[in-house]
C-alpha cells in the first residue's frame, strides 16, 4: 500500500508547489493525462483477479479523486490570487478629478456665446436671423437708411473707406447692422421678425469702443406693429438676457435718419460695490437705440408706409456682454490672449438655451 500513499503524497506536494496555471496544468497532465501516472495505476486494474480490484478498485478510484479534487482546489486558489493581484495593479482612484479631453479643453469667446444666447431668447419670440456683407456700398450703409448725401448723421460714423474702385465708388466697412434691414426688406414680403448679428466697424478706440465691434439688428414689419410691441419685445429680451425677474426701461427721445419717432434706451441698474446688478437701484446705463421704421426708408425698399409698418433697434452686442459677465475693459476681447479666453471663456458644450439655461 506504501506505494499508492508515496505516490498520492508526492503528487498532493507538486499540486501544492504549482505556482501558476500552467505548472498546476503540467502535475494534472502527469497524473491524470492520459500517460499520467494515476491513469496508469487504473489501467492495471483490467488485469486483474476479481478480489484483487475489489481491493485495489478502491483505493486507486480514491487516489484520483483526492487528486483530482486538490487540483481543483489548487486551480481556485490560483485564480483568486490572479484576480487579486489584478485588482491591487489596476486599482482605480474614484476620487481623481477626471483628466479633461481635448473636446472640453476649448474655450468659446463671450461674444459668440453671447451670440448664442440672445440668438436663442429672439427664437423663441418668433424671429430669423438675417446676415449681410462686413463691406458694404455706401447705398446700404447710408442713402437706402435715409441718409441723404451731406447729412451730417454721416460724419458721426466715424466710417472706414475702401479704395475707389473704377466708377470711383467706395465702399465702406458697415458702421452698423441696419444696412441688413434694408437687404431683408428688398429680398423678403412682410410679415418680417428678423434679428442681425454682425460685426461693425468705426474708427474709434478706447477702453469700451474697438475698431471692430458688435451690433444686433432687430426689425419687425407688418400692418400693425407698433411702440408698445416694441417695448415688450425689448423689456422681454432684457429680462430673459441678464436673468432677472424686473427691468425698468427708459425711452429716452433720439434722432436716428432711419426711425421716426427714435429712442434711445438706457436700462436701470445699481452700481454698488464696484458691481453692475440689474432690476435694481438708482443708475441707467444705454444699451440700444430704436424706433418707428421710417416711411423714407420703407419706400426705398419698395415697401408702401399705408399698408405697413415696423420698428426696429440697434443693440451693442459687446456693451450687453461686458455687463452681463463683468467684464471692465473692451480691448481684451480682441487680443486672442488665452489667459484671459480661460478665465470669460465658455466650455464648448455650454450651448446656451431657453431650456437648458443661458449661461450655464
Ligand atoms: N444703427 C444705429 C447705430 O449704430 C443703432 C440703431 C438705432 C439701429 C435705431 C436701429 C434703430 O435699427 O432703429 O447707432
Amino acid at each position: 500500500m506504501s506505494d499508492l500513499t508515496t505516490l498520492e503524497q508526492d503528487l498532493l506536494t507538486q499540486v501544492q508547489a504549482a505556482g501558476d496555471e500552467a505548472a498546476l496544468e503540467a502535475v494534472r497532465v502527469a497524473a491524470l493525462g492520459k500517460k499520467g501516472a494515476v491513469s496508469d495505476l487504473l489501467k492495471t486494474l483490467g488485469s486483474m483477479t476479481p478480489e484483487e480490484r475489489k481491493e485495489r478498485g478502491p483505493l486507486i478510484n480514491g487516489l484520483r479523486d483526492r487528486v483530482q479534487a486538490s487540483i481543483t482546489e489548487r486551480r481556485e486558489e490560483l485564480a483568486d490570487a490572479a484576480l487579486t493581484r489584478r485588482l491591487e495593479e489596476e486599482r482605480v482612484d474614484v476620487t481623481l478629478p477626471i483628466q479633461e479631453g481635448p473636446e472640453t479643453r476649448g474655450r468659446i469667446h463671450p461674444i459668440s456665446q453671447v451670440v448664442d444666447e440672445l440668438t436663442a431668447i429672439f427664437a423663441d419670440m418668433g424671429f430669423a436671423v438675417a446676415e449681410g456683407p462686413d463691406i458694404e456700398t455706401d447705398y446700404y450703409n447710408f442713402t437706402a437708411l435715409n441718409f441723404p448725401i451731406g447729412h451730417p448723421a454721416r460724419e458721426m460714423h466715424d466710417t472706414f473707406f475702401l479704395a475707389p474702385n473704377r466708377n470711383g465708388e467706395r465702399k465702406v466697412l458697415r458702421t452698423h447692422t441696419s444696412p441688413v434691414q434694408i437687404r431683408t426688406m428688398k429680398a423678403t414680403e412682410p410679415p418680417i421678425r428678423v434679428i442681425c448679428p454682425g460685426r461693425t466697424y468705426r474708427h474709434d478706440s478706447d477702453q469700451t469702443h474697438t475698431p471692430m465691434f458688435h451690433q444686433v439688428e432687430g426689425l419687425v414689419i407688418d400692418r400693425h406693429a407698433n411702440i408698445a410691441h416694441m417695448k415688450w419685445v425689448l423689456e422681454e429680451f432684457c429680462k430673459a438676457f441678464f436673468e432677472v425677474d424686473q427691468v425698468k426701461m427708459r425711452f429716452r427721445p433720439s434722432f436716428f435718419p432711419f426711425t421716426e419717432p427714435s429712442a434711445e434706451v438706457d436700462i436701470q441698474c445699481s452700481r454698488r460695490g464696484g458691481e453692475i446688478r440689474f432690476g435694481e437701484g438708482e443708475d441707467w446705463l444705454e444699451i440700444l437705440g430704436c424706433g418707428m421704421v421710417h416711411p423714407n426708408v420703407l419706400r426705398n425698399c419698395g415697401l408702401d408706409p399705408d399698408e405697413v409698418q415696423g420698428f426696429a433697434w440697434g443693440m451693442g452686442i459687446d456693451r450687453i456682454a461686458m455687463l452681463k459677465y463683468g467684464m471692465p475693459d473692451l480691448r481684451p476681447f480682441f487680443e486672442a490672449d488665452t489667459r484671459w479666453l480661460n478665465h470669460y471663456g465658455f466650455r464648448p458644450l455650454d450651448i446656451p438655451s431657453l431650456v437648458g439655461g443661458l449661461s450655464a
